[in-house]
């Protein structure tokens, strides 16, 4: 199976440096714009309850606001405990000022 790219939100409906909730499917996913360069991640914490959405974005490393665990946007890869489990991440296409991900 080929993933299709899938529309999850507008350009500008995302903030520089700040991440939307996206609910999709059976999927609850983050997006972020770091700089014009957007990423998408699952929005709940691999850790918990948190929801990565309402974290902190620095950089590319979205900090969980539950118990401070953090995540490369990037590559899903824990940079901070508590968190063991990497995030999983999906390829972004943009396009038309639409933000797709490939599900
Ligand atoms: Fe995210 Fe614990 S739920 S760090």
């Amino acid at each position: 199976d080929n993933p299709t790219p899938t529309r999850l939100c507008g350009t500008d409906d995302v903030e520089p440096g700040s991440a939307l909730l996206v609910e999709i499917d059976d999927l609850e996913l983050a997006v972020y714009n770091v700089d014009g360069q957007f990423y998408v991640t699952d929005d709940r914490c691999t850790h918990g309850p948190g929801s990565l959405s309402e974290g902190y974005l620095d950089g590319c490393v979205i900090e969980c606001d539950f118990h401070n665990g953090a995540f490369d946007i990037r590559t899903g890869e824990v940079v901070a405990p508590p968190c063991m489990v990497p995030i999983k991440t999906y390829e972004v296409v943009v396009e038309n000022n639409d933000v797709m991900a490939l599900l």
